[in-house]
């Protein structure tokens, strides 16, 4: 199986998936990609299957230029926009939704939620993960002033339209009151990137890393097969929570 990502359980986990159905389908795809940063996640799954259909968008243009680079070559369309209020044109139709590490750094997220729920048709499936990553310190008990402040200084730059550098923690209640509203679905919903492992990745030598990464992910599902419950306390062990979406109608 090829490694489509590095330094990534979740997504790599996903990545795999819609390999998998990439290769179900006869090598055609067509894949929105809401928050595509720089495009580099799927630089080697487009190079693979030559017949995908990528569209990125992303607001931050310096990111959308540097996608069009990382993708040259690919069927790929970058866009730069936020993903808010903006549908597919009308002859798009999308097998596979993605939001890889983007809601942490929405400001208006239910609005966000609800403008994906845009991209999927019948039989679309969503892969979105957010990390907390960010936010680690202060989910130990840590949270200095010089943080609160930088915190505080984001959300201020956001409520006066500036959202380029926001971030803040997604609670899990909250994200399922918003996905409920935006009439969206869980098919399934994992946890991934415990902490220690995603930092001994970064010490395992170039040449081990393929094997050290596909025992990294079956690890963590056997974690998450083993019954527990994730609550917003898990997130100070597990950086990203991943979830598989359809739309609910
Ligand atoms: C950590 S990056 C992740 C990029 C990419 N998905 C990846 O996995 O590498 C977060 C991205 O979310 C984008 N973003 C923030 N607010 C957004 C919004 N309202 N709509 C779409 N993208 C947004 C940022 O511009 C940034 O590129």
């Amino acid at each position: 199986m090829d490694i489509w990502t590095g330094g990534n359980a979740a997504k790599l986990y996903c990545l795999d998936r819609i390999a998998q159905l990439i290769t179900q389908r006869g090598g055609r795809l067509s894949i929105a990609d809401l928050g595509c940063g720089d495009g580099l996640h799927f630089a080697l799954l487009l190079r693979a299957f030559p017949q995908v259909r990528y569209v990125g968008l992303d607001p931050d243009a310096a990111a959308c230029a540097r996608a069009k680079t990382a993708l040259r070559g690919c069927n790929a369309d970058i866009r730069t926009t936020p993903v808010y209020d903006v549908a597919p044109t009308a002859n798009e139709r999308f097998d596979v939704v993605v939001s890889f590490s983007v809601l942490e750094h929405v400001y208006q997220r239910p609005r966000y939620l609800r403008t994906c729920a845009r991209w999927l048709q019948p039989g679309t499936v969503m892969y979105l993960n957010y990390d907390a990553g960010h936010f680690l310190a202060r989910l130990q008990g840590n949270y200095p002033w010089r943080e609160r402040f930088r915190d505080w200084r984001r959300r201020w730059r956001a409520m006066r339209g500036n959202e380029a550098d926001y971030q803040a923690f997604v609670r899990e209640n909250d994200f399922r009151t918003w996905l409920n509203d935006a009439g969206l679905a869980i098919q399934e919903e994992k946890f991934f990137n415990l902490y220690a492992l995603k930092e001994l990745s970064k010490a395992v030598p170039k040449e081990r890393q393929d094997e050290y990464l596909r025992q990294w992910v079956a690890y963590e599902l056997s974690l998450n097969s083993a019954g527990v419950t994730y609550t917003d306390r898990m997130a100070q062990w597990f950086g990203t929570r991943n979830f598989v979406l359809t739309r609910r109608d």
